[in-house]
């Protein structure tokens, strides 16, 4: 593959693979002749970030699963044999449990720079949408490997969670059962999240992330200006603004990999329990279903949602308050799906757009971010009426945005990228 320097042997092999398999085509396609911009900054290590994640969750997930028992009664102490007895599963665990809150951080990061930058807008509609898609199936991912170490909070989480479902009127009880596959969560509903856990959704999740980069490489990246490099391309049909992916961002992003593998492994090695955020404390004790913990708090990653859920505390048309909360917090998912057709403005990237869309999106993060921390905490009166405020900025954010997006001020964009 376009390396001049290859014997006669060599050459000879990459041919007779290609004209039975479009290796080098793939290879040019996708790395070698995929022409990004040049100006990417920080924001865009988290794409690569998240592959890299991917990896290790699933290379980890994989040895895991070799030492787990599957059953409640010896799922908790295979656990505890992974961690003591089987030589490095202290590793394998802390790389697999903290790299499951890794993944979120990488994730809405990744998030943030596609809002930031209008990444989801004309013609990247899809990328977002299959990204949308894979934050989707993440989180039913962890929610469901969470049950998995079966400690209290394993089991009064997904009991929470599971009850949600009961809320929605006429069918959700039996929607209930369904789910768990008892009258109760029991080691039959262990059983299928592990199925779940282990096969289904990593096999839909990897080919959800092969059609994102897939979508990625139709259209081209965008980048922190929203400039379109594919309209001003040389004489060779080459965007002027464009680098190629490998050497370039293939050696830049190492040093992204470099500096993420510092900071992760410090956290695996010497705070593996992220101060009971990444591990949380009930879950060293075996699951009962007959004593309740007495503060039931999902990972933080799923706060936001859950503030958002327990904001909602009046009744109404006769349906009870939580099932109009499991609606917003579902809203508040879906709402994300159809953001690139809310956003009206005439330019792409928040370098351009006016004051308005600049403070829109910091009360939108702020917002998000205080959810995330009263989602943690015991409710009270008072913290209740900070989430209804900030879960109706949340949403203000986007509602208003076909309106607020349009009316106003933007700045030039430059023809080319800049810096
Ligand atoms: C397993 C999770 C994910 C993986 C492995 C992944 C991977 C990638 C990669 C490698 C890129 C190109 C590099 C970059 O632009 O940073 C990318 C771009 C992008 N991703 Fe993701 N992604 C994931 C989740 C998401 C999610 C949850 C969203 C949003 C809902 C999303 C939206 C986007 C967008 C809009 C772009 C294009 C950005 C641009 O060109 O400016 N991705 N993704």
């Amino acid at each position: 593959m376009g390396n001049p320097n290859r014997s006669k042997a060599e050459k000879g092999l990459m041919r007779w693979i290609d004209d039975r398999f479009p290796a080098t085509q793939m290879w040019e396609e996708h790395l070698s002749k995929y022409y990004a911009p040049k100006n990417f900054n920080f924001w865009y290590f988290f794409g690569s970030l998240a592959l890299l994640v991917l990896v290790n969750q699933i290379v980890t997930g994989i040895w895991l699963t070799m030492s787990y028992n599957p059953s409640a009664e010896g799922a908790f102490a295979s656990i505890e044999y992974i961690m003591r007895d089987v030589e490095y599963g202290w590793l394998l665990r802390y790389l697999h449990s903290t790299g499951a809150s890794a993944f979120f951080v990488v994730v809405y990061l990744h998030m943030f720079r596609g809002l930031m930058y209008g990444s989801y807008r004309n013609p990247r509609e899809l990328i977002w949408i299959f990204g949308m898609a894979i934050y989707l199936l993440l989180m039913a991912e962890a929610f469901m490997g969470y049950l998995l170490p079966w400690g209290q909070m394993s089991y009064w989480g997904a009991q929470v969670i599971i009850s949600l479902f009961g809320a929605i009127p006429w069918i959700g009880e039996d929607l209930q059962q369904w789910i768990r596959g008892d009258y109760l969560i029991s080691g039959i509903t262990l059983n299928r999240f592990f199925s779940l856990h282990v096969i289904a959704l990593p096999i839909v999740l990897l080919g959800l992330v092969v059609l994102h980069i897939l979508a990625l490489h139709e259209v081209g990246s965008n980048n922190p200006d929203g400039v379109e490099i594919k309209k001003n391309k040389d004489e060779k049909g080459i965007p002027v603004d464009g680098i190629p992916f490998h050497p370039y961002y293939s050696v830049k992003d190492i040093v992204g990999v470099v500096v993420f593998l510092f900071v992760f492994l410090l956290v695996v090695f010497f705070f593996p329990e992220g101060g009971g955020y990444f591990l949380e404390k009930p879950n060293f004790e075996p699951a009962n279903p007959l004593k309740t913990p007495e503060h039931i708090a999902p990972v933080w990653y799923f706060t936001p949602f859950y503030a958002m859920l327990r904001a909602v505390t009046y009744p109404l048309f006769g349906v009870d308050a939580k099932f109009w909360g499991v609606v917003v917090m579902g809203a508040a998912i879906a709402i994300l799906f159809v953001l690139p057709w809310l956003d009206k403005s005439p330019v792409k990237s928040i370098r351009y757009k006016g004051m308005i869309s600049k403070v829109m999106l910091l009360v939108f993060a702020v917002s998000f971010v205080i959810l995330g921390v009263l989602g943690a905490l015991p409710s009270t009166p008072g913290r209740t009426v900070v989430a209804q405020i900030t879960t109706t900025l949340y949403f203000v954010f986007f509602l208003a945005m076909p309106w607020y997006s349009k009316i106003d001020k933007t700045k030039p964009v430059p023809e080319r990228v800049t810096g």
